[in-house]
């Protein structure tokens, strides 16, 4: 898979899980909890992916520096949404209206990262390189995929004491 085709999926992915959150209210904690655990994962690994290996593969280049720069930015703010929406409760008002800014703060960046960023990076990068980066970055993605899950073993092994 090229770096485009890849990037796009995780978007997609993305999409899809704030799709299923979208209905759920205060009182479907679980499934809330849930679903959140896994979009922050998502989000996680994507955003690393990219700040790891897309962004500096095209942050040099004029063409695509400034929105480059720009996405880290917007990586930024998502990552102090979910922070802030870890620390409050499932079941409040407030968690439901940080999450819809999450969303649209997503919605924004990924639409910018498609319509735009994409599109430049295309006049910076060969054909070889977008291959190759999809590569890296499908395994970096593999790895990170399974540090989660062994935290995850360990967490649960140890509330199993
Ligand atoms: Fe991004
Ligand atoms: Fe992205």
């Amino acid at each position: 898979m090229n770096a485009f085709q890849l990037l796009k999926e995780d978007h997609q992915k993305v999409s899809g899980i704030f799709q299923q959150l979208e209905p759920t209210t205060e009182r479907a904690e679980k499934t809330r909890t849930e679903l959140f655990d896994k979009l922050r994962e998502e989000l996680e690994i994507h955003t690393k992916i990219e700040e790891s290996i897309f962004y500096p593969s095209i942050k040099q280049a004029a063409e695509t520096r400034e929105i480059v720069l720009e996405g880290f930015e917007e990586h930024h703010v998502v990552k102090m949404l979910l922070k802030e929406l870890e620390s409050i409760p499932v079941d409040t008002e407030q968690w439901t209206a940080k999450l819809k800014v999450l969303q649209e703060n997503v919605e924004h960046h990924v639409e910018e990262e498609e319509n735009e960023m994409f599109q430049k990076a295309r006049q910076v990068l060969s054909e070889d390189e977008i291959e190759r980066l999809g590569a890296r970055m499908e395994e970096m993605k593999q790895e990170l995929k399974t540090d989660k899950m062994e935290d995850r073993l360990k967490k649960s092994a140890k509330s199993l004491g």
